[in-house]
């Protein structure tokens, strides 16, 4: 077999590879447990008033609903390098890798060689992610993650995929981070605003303040920054959120991959939960010490955080926020209590960790000031019971023996001393806009089962490649309260080749197939948008999936729908509406070929869709 690199996975799949999690120890009667499950779901769906979600999966009793309630016709899946969105709506890119944010940078980009280190600042980077837009002094501003970059893309072929020199490794630098950028349509569709004021590249090396209680204890203490306040960079960050404020979120994920050891020592245990390993992806250790466990231990514990960036300000300093706890960050999805207090879900995406939950002490309305409403709150982890009821455990010196800084900065060892719920690679969470529920997609996981991480009601299948979205109601509908009730909206399957739970929940059938769902969003109207980042083979249990995609879920019916299928070998990531909601911004990352120039290197890109009739689109 070939060695699978950034160019085939996605930077979480990579890291899962550089990263194994316990073998499985024993297949545990996967079909029985997971039909049980399914049964679960049917009784919901039949049940009138009574059951916990009322109405869920209606139409999910015998027959393999199809979808009906959309406003477009569901699109086929797709195995091809183009895009497919439904009849009567059109696409084309906001925005390449490598397109320029100044003049300067104008027509820079290269189909065969990329990006030059001189302008790789001054252009979008790579691998695009979650995106959020807003609306500063009358015009539309979108701040959007690029995750990683392909070291094969970027650098010369001679490199072979490893940097060989620090200018190599700042250009890849400047290829990640963040883009805040104002876009407007100028008749011929959307674009970047050349030289907006707003136009702004936050990179690995960007100036930021560390916030909250982590901030100057000797965790994040290091010999360039002994106050522990100042930290250069943010790491591959991946999904986003908003705050009621209107500033951006911006999410570390992975960013154990970006640190190395110059010489031979043991791992922590920390490091180890944390995927801390001898040799980065990018070696960067090589040419910058920051990066080396050896002479900068601490370094690693300044990355992993939620960092709020203020997109109407250019000149702003961004803030990485402690008291949002450090882990594999996905996205930040805020809501609020209703007593006023600022709540944020948070997932951690690998196999076998936690959803957590923030919740501040300070309460916020329109207009009131911010300040400490991201650093002083309680860190709290979920728990899942087989009852289909739940809580959040909160994380504290009491609960857990650890001092506040230290329950934060290791998180997921605090998570485990109080019982969190192992779940299958928590991606988005998305909560809805009208009513008190939230949904989180676990995009799969394929070590769940056997001692080591063993079945639960809400990871109830062995070797689960599919991935399931699961959704909870606070008691007394607020988020703010400890207690909630869940459910399943979707298992994905794949009922063509499988009878058992592996077919899916009944809302999933022939039409609508896909796996590993992992990107979420919820329109203006309360429809769920679910972006996947998975298997597009389109072959075993794949077979009939397709590329993958972006659908949308009805939360009322339990009905999906596919509208838009990627180009083979991307994922689909990030998703933002125009201020008018008549054009959807979608991320499409890493794809295959030559996608979208249709010559020279694959660039990742934000796509701008619309129906042709200029109606609202979410
Ligand atoms: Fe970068 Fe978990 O997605
Ligand atoms: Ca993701
Ligand atoms: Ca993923």
């Amino acid at each position: 077999m070939t060695k699978k690199t950034t160019l085939d996975l996605s930077w979480d799949e990579f890291d899962e590879l550089r990263d194994p999690r316990p073998a499985r120890q024993q297949f545990d009667e996967v079909v029985d447990r997971a039909i049980s499950r399914r049964g679960f779901l049917g009784v919901l769906a039949v049940g009138s008033g009574a059951a916990v979600f009322g109405s869920a999966l209606l139409g999910a009793t015998s027959a393999r609903a199809q979808a009906a309630a959309f406003k477009f016709e569901p699109v086929a899946a797709g195995t091809g390098f183009e895009i497919q969105v439904p009849k009567g709506y059109a696409w084309k890119p906001l925005v390449r890798w490598g397109d320029a944010l100044v003049t300067e940078a104008k027509d820079s980009f290269s189909a065969e060689t990329g990006v030059s280190l001189a302008m790789s600042d001054k252009v979008f980077g790579e691998n695009t992610d979650g995106m959020e837009l807003f609306e500063v002094a009358g015009k539309q501003v979108i701040a959007v993650n690029s995750e990683y970059v392909n070291p094969e893309i970027n650098l010369p072929v001679e490199a072979e995929g490893t940097p060989r020199t620090a200018e190599e490794v700042q250009l890849l630098k400047n290829m990640q981070g963040v883009t805040v950028m104002e876009v407007a349509d100028t008749g011929a569709g959307y674009g970047i605003v050349l030289d907006s004021p707003y136009n702004r590249r936050i990179t690995n090396d960007t100036p930021m303040t560390l916030g909250g209680p982590v901030a100057g204890t000797d965790f994040v203490k290091t010999a360039a920054d002994p106050d522990g306040r100042a930290v250069l960079g943010t790491l591959n960050n991946c999904g986003s959120g908003r705050t009621l404020w209107g500033t951006y979120l911006t999410c570390e994920e992975n960013f154990n991959g970006y640190f190395g050891m110059t010489a031979e020592r043991e791992q922590t245990p920390a490091e180890k939960r944390y995927g801390l390993k001898g040799e980065s992806q990018y070696a960067y250790e090589k040419f910058d010490a920051r990066f080396d466990l050896i002479t900068n231990p601490n370094e690693p514990n300044r990355f992993g955080w939620v960092v709020e960036i203020n997109p109407a300000d250019p000149k702003s300093t961004p803030v990485k926020h402690t008291a949002l706890g450090r882990f594999k960050h996905e996205n930040a999805e805020m809501a609020q209590a209703k007593d006023g207090r600022i709540v944020v879900y948070l997932g951690d995406d690998e196999r076998g960790e936690f959803i957590y939950r923030y919740v501040s002490n300070g309460t916020w309305a329109e207009g009131q000031p911010t300040e400490g409403l991201l650093s002083d709150g309680t860190l709290y982890v979920a728990r899942f019971n087989d009852d289909m009821s739940g809580e959040w455990l909160a994380l504290t010196p009491e609960t857990t023996g650890m001092t506040l800084p230290e329950l934060l900065v290791h998180a997921r060892l605090a998570g485990t001393k109080v019982g969190a719920t192992t779940m299958d690679r928590p991606e988005w969470i998305a909560a809805h806009p009208a009513k008190c529920e939230a949904y989180c997609a676990l995009t799969n996981n394929s070590k769940r089962g056997g001692e080591a991480m063993p079945t639960n009601a809400a990871n109830p299948r062995e070797a689960n490649e599919f991935g399931q979205i699961v959704r909870w109601r606070p008691e007394g509908e607020d988020h703010g309260a400890d207690k909630f009730a869940w459910d399943l909206y979707v298992m994905a399957g794949n009922p063509n080749v499988h009878k058992d739970a592996f077919a899916g929940s009944p809302n999933v059938n022939a039409g609508n197939m896909f796996n590993s769902p992992d990107g979420m969003a919820f329109d203006s109207e309360g429809m769920l948008w679910i972006q996947t980042d998975g298997e597009d083979s389109n072959e075993g249990n794949f077979a009939g999936m397709g590329n993958n995609q972006m659908l949308v879920g009805n939360p009322e019916t339990g009905e999906i729908a596919r509208f838009l299928t990627a180009p083979n070998g991307a994922e689909v990531t990030g998703l933002c509406w125009s201020a008018d909601k008549k054009v959807a911004f979608v991320g499409i990352q890493h794809p295959g070929g030559s996608w979208p120039d249709g010559n020279g290197k694959p660039r990742s890109s934000v796509i701008a869709v619309w129906r042709e009739d200029m109606s609202t689109i979410g």
